[in-house]
């Protein structure tokens, strides 16, 4: 029986994580390794057991980008047909927090996949890179756009433009990841952060992510009127009662998620 290309883990309680697993092909993403995590992000966007997710790959590599075998000899119709821009968006969609964990490369593709999640945890020899001109084409997973926001034009240019890779220390210096962590603790630090988000409030949690990436795209007024309408509807929710009168009751909340 064959190995799955994508594992499910449940390593804490309300916390899954995701696993790409082709080793053999540095994580490469092939077609359904794509639809695999857009399936088990959707599922983990509607489960209630389910409050924060780490994606992750091995040590060698979270994902070294798209399966070049696979798309190599594919022409435009095919490309459009695969409807990979769909499994990004489905991905890039999940509600919850999803935490990067990055050991070795984070390649096109993979580095496009790392910036759809919400945190980025990398291990200190992490390589990130957009190299997708080397082989004649551009990124196609959204790095024009997340890498130029995240770390700004020049930078981005720079790499987009030359296909150079950089280390986790470019990445946190610019603003790409959020911590460097030694090599064997990128999983366990991943995990640690998001039991420490499945611990809060879970509404106020997800309305938070949203905020934060609606109001990316928005101007911003329009971003902050999103922002005070969030944190407003979250005074009927029983959690806010509920953290409130802990904090003046001097206790510990007990948190329900309604
Ligand atoms: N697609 C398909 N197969 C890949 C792959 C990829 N992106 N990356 C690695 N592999 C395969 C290799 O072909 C090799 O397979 P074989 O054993 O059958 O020959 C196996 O994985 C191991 O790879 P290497 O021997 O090259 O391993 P390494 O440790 O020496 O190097 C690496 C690792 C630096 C990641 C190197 O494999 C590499 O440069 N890979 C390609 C990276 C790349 O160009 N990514 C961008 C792809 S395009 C994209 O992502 C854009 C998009 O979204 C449209």
């Amino acid at each position: 029986m064959s190995v799955p290309v994508v594992l499910f883990e449940r390593p804490a309680e309300h916390v899954a994580l995701v696993r790409i697993n082709r080793p053999e092909a540095r994580n490469a993403l092939n077609l359904e390794v794509r639809k695999l995590l857009a399936r088990y992000l959707a599922e983990c966007g509607e489960d209630t057991a389910t409050r924060a997710i780490v994606l992750t790959g091995n040590d060698k590599s979270f994902a070294a980008g798209a399966d070049i075998k696979e798309m190599a000899d594919a022409g435009t119709i095919e490309m459009l047909q695969r409807g990979v821009h769909k499994l990004w968006r489905g991905i890039a969609g999940c509600p919850k927090p999803v935490i990067a964990a990055v050991s070795g490369y984070a390649l096109g593709g993979g580095c496009e996949l790392a910036m759809t999640c919400d945190i980025i945890v990398a291990g200190e020899s992490a390589r990130f890179g957009q190299p997708e001109v080397n082989i004649g084409i551009i990124p196609g997973g959204g790095a024009t756009q997340r890498l130029t926001r995240a770390i700004g034009k020049y930078k981005a240019m720079k790499y987009i433009l030359t296909g150079e890779l950089f280390s986790a220390r470019e990445a946190l210096d610019m603003g790409l990841a959020s911590e460097v962590v030694p090599d064997p603790e990128v999983e366990g630090r991943a995990i640690d952060l998001a039991r420490q988000i499945a611990a809060l409030p879970p509404l106020a949690v997800q309305l938070a992510k949203e905020a934060v990436l609606a109001g990316m795209d928005a101007p911003l007024t329009s971003a902050l009127a999103l922002e005070a309408k969030s944190s407003q509807i979250l005074f009927s929710s029983q959690d806010q009662k509920e953290g409130m009168r802990a904090f003046i009751e001097k206790r510990k909340p007990k948190f329900t998620g309604r």
